[in-house]
């Protein structure tokens, strides 16, 4: 791909703006060399203002979503973008929610510009497993755990069942979910199906993914191994 094309689809600017820089000698190798729009550079050794490029299209990243922040590029309020550099809001290919979090669901996001991944990771046939911490209004009736995991549980206004989902009680009112589906508010309505509501939701882990210390807000680029760690199952009471 021609460097202008490849700067303008990081969000750097227009073409024409991205000439300009050009134009100004802002766009140089790593040795400072000064470079023009039909060098051939690879990635790693174009530098802007001596900044090394962000990272090229095939990013994955694993985010701690804070609750308040919606998955979405346009709603009003605070978007899980505004959490990440500006420009990556203007990268073609675009950066994507794998799925998405309610607005006061906090936990571990993915976001990619990768789409053959991301259906990977939400197609039902995957059977990726979502991990849940939930806070309950009330306390666990006892029941919750068989209901879950018969396959049979229908959530209002649906028209096929929920594939099995295990429970962890973790005390009287708080409880791990694992499921491998991603229907609309999931958890909260399933919850609300035994009669109980969720106060606080969580997502620990997707697979063996999990947060592994990241604070609410933070976020950080994942390799190969990383994202293959998505894939890999749970393991109850562990993961
Ligand atoms: N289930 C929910 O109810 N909310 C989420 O954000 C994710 C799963």
């Amino acid at each position: 791909m021609k460097l202008v094309r490849l700067i303008a689809n990081l969000g750097y600017g227009s073409r024409k703006e991205v000439m300009q820089l050009f134009r100004e000698g802002r766009i140089t190798d790593a040795a400072g060399e000064v470079l023009y729009t039909d060098d051939k550079v690879a990635h790693e050794d174009v530098r802007i203002d001596g900044e090394p490029l962000d990272p090229p299209t095939g990013l994955v990243l694993l985010m701690h979503k804070p609750t308040g922040y919606t998955c979405s590029r346009k709603d009003a309020g605070r978007l899980v973008y505004d959490l990440l550099p500006p420009r990556w809001r203007r990268r073609d290919p675009a950066l994507s929610t794998v799925g998405r979090l309610d607005r006061d669901t906090s936990g571990l996001l993915l976001l990619t510009d990768d789409g053959a991944l991301l259906h990977r990771i939400i197609s039902p046939k995957a059977s990726v497993a979502k991990v849940y911490e939930a806070t309950l209004a009330r306390d666990l009736g006892g029941g919750e755990g068989e209901l879950f995991a018969s396959g049979t549980l229908m959530l209002e206004s649906e028209t096929t069942p929920l594939a099995p989902a295990q429970l962890e009680v973790l005390a009287p009112r708080r409880a791990r979910l694992t499921v491998t589906e991603g229907r609309y508010h999931q958890v909260r309505r399933m919850f609300a199906a035994t009669g109980n509501h969720v106060d606080a939701l969580e997502r620990v882990a997707i697979g063996q993914l999990a947060l592994d210390g990241l604070a609410p807000g933070e976020w950080r680029a994942l390799d190969a191994a990383g994202v293959a760690k998505a894939f890999e199952p749970t393991v109850p009471g562990g993961r």
